[in-house]
């Protein structure tokens, strides 16, 4: 069984991955020219799947580590705030130069609070908390984070996308063991359709039962 807390921090590494892609090309805009609204629109997505994950957190991660560790989830909730702030200041950026300067201070922002989190909020919480209630954590902010059908094709594409073999083989098997069958069934094409043809025999050779 992997622990469900790991499906945490795939998308931890997604957020990185896409964000740092995005502040190198806006920074290219700035130095060389050129269009900067695709990034913006892809900003504004990254900024819709951060916020949902961060709603998630707080409805079901930091209550736990509330009782488990007082006194740190109001330092994270900060985080989340300033990052949403961030965000607001990149898309409103009058020019490309304040766009960049705007886009690598929330990178920054947003690499420090991942790494936080990933180095003492979720270790705690695996050290502190059984594998069942982890599941149960995990579960609740799914729940709370997880798009709507309609659009559920754009965020497998953007999870899938910017993790790896490893990375999608652990989400896609902690899912297998949260959600029902009927959900399950839901996601499974939408992940074949959002990954390579190799990505996938790898997947179907690590997970038994995927079709
Ligand atoms: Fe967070």
């Amino acid at each position: 069984m992997v622990p469900c807390l790991d499906a945490v921090t795939v998308v931890h590494n997604a957020f990185r991955r896409d964000l740092s892609e995005i502040d190198q090309a806006v920074y290219e805009v700035a130095r060389h020219g050129g269009d900067l609204s695709p990034l913006v629109v892809r900003l504004q997505y990254f900024g819709d799947i951060l916020d949902r994950h961060e709603k998630g957190e707080e409805h079901a991660v930091f209550p736990e580590l509330d009782r488990v560790a007082p006194l740190l989830a109001p330092l994270f909730v900060d985080d989340h705030r300033e990052m949403a702030e961030g965000l607001g200041e990149v898309v409103g950026a009058a020019d490309e130069l304040d766009a960049a300067r705007a886009t690598s201070v929330l990178h920054t922002h947003v690499r420090t609070h991942l790494a936080k989190e990933d180095t003492y909020l979720y270790p705690v919480l695996r050290d502190r908390i059984d594998l069942g209630e982890q599941a149960t954590i995990v579960g609740q902010l799914w729940g709370r984070s997880f798009p709507p059908d309609e659009v559920l094709p754009q965020y497998m594409n953007w999870l899938f996308g910017l993790v790896n073999q490893d990375d999608q083989a652990t989400i896609t098997t902690v899912w297998k063991q949260l959600m029902t069958e009927e959900i399950f069934g839901v996601c499974t094409p939408l992940i074949r359709d959002a990954v390579t043809t190799s990505d996938w025999s790898e997947l179907s050779r690590r997970i038994p039962g995927l079709t």
